[in-house]
């Protein structure tokens, strides 16, 4: 398969599984399971997922096996995407290409909707033993997408971030700043793919290292891309950063060193998997993400 085949296909058995995931019987509280719907089966670009198959592959794993992860870290990012727009936060109206979800249903619907698509991950994964991931690997994931995207990873980073609109925070933290809300889910992207395909611990060392130097060049392009993108393509508004008062890379050291930082984390990153064997699409992944338009 050549990168955009092997791309399209990880796509489509992501999307597939999410639907899958998401035929609900009618209910009383439908307007939740649309609003859930509406902003996961939006079209993002499935990066964390892409990133959970691969890394289950290149650990001798199967797609089967890894699913349940990829599909869990895709909501849990969804989740967070939709709080991250919310009038107490980003206040943004527009993701994905389409009205943000409080503007296209209400805010509480949004709040919960974020609520459900943070849980339901939980319950999906604990299918990865159907699929044979061991009992003991599949809890391990639980605590890692559970880590990574709470207090301590992305929902800890969304605090500092917050908190500190209208202020400098300085280079170093926000550097750490954005392994919280960034990276951690990345990382968790990664490492579920090793644990679903029953890798050993310097392999999994390996991926957590990839999931923060990549996490860290793909918040500081975000970044660039907020001032130098194009909203049509991006499908969320730019100039979010500015009307919000937050400090970003690129306000701190300019466009041109923001690019320049985030090349060299993304070398670091190669670095890491230079020596994993059948990793032209993960490297090409790599390079591809710092090309981005959105
Ligand atoms: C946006 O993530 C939020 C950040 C962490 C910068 P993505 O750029 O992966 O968004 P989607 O999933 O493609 O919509
Ligand atoms: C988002 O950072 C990180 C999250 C955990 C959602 P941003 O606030 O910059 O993400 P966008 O630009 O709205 O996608
Ligand atoms: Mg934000
Ligand atoms: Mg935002
Ligand atoms: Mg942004």
């Amino acid at each position: 398969m050549t990168y955009n085949e092997k791309l399209i296909y990880y796509k489509n058995v992501v999307d597939n599984k999410l639907e899958e995931y998401f035929t609900f019987e009618s209910k009383k509280q439908d307007r939740l399971f649309e609003a859930m719907k509406y902003s996961l089966m939006a079209g993002g670009k499935r990066i964390r997922p892409i990133l959970t198959l691969e890394f289950a592959s290149l650990c001798g794993g199967s797609v089967e096996a890894a699913l349940p992860a990829a599909c869990a870290i895709e909501m849990i990012h969804t989740f967070s995407l939709i709080h991250d727009d919310l009038p107490c936060m980003d206040n943004d109206d527009m993701r994905r290409g389409r009205k943000s979800c409080h503007r296209a249903f209400d805010e509480a619907t949004a709040l919960l909707a974020g609520d459900a698509l943070e849980l339901y991950p939980f319950e999906v994964l604990t299918d990865s033993v159907k699929y044979g991931v061991s009992p003991e690997n599949t809890v391990k994931m639980v605590r890692l997408l559970a880590e990574y995207s709470g207090h301590m990873g992305m929902t800890g980073g969304q605090q500092i971030d917050t908190q500190f609109e209208g202020e400098s925070i300085g280079e170093e933290n926000l550097l750490e700043m954005y392994k919280l809300k960034t990276s951690r889910l990345l990382q968790a992207s990664a490492c579920m793919g090793c644990l679903s395909a029953g890798a050993d611990d310097s392999v999994i060392q390996k991926a957590y290292e990839y999931g923060e130097k990549v996490g860290l060049a793909f918040q500081i392009t975000d970044d660039i891309l907020d001032v130098c993108g194009n909203s049509e393509i991006l499908g969320k508004p730019v100039g979010s950063d500015k009307e919000n008062n937050k400090e970003t890379y690129v306000s701190l050291v300019g466009t041109d060193k923001a690019r320049e930082k985030a090349k060299k984390l993304s070398d670091e990153a190669l670095a890491v998997i230079g020596d994993f064997s059948d990793s032209e699409f993960l490297k090409e992944l790599t390079v591809n993400l710092l090309k981005r338009n959105k």
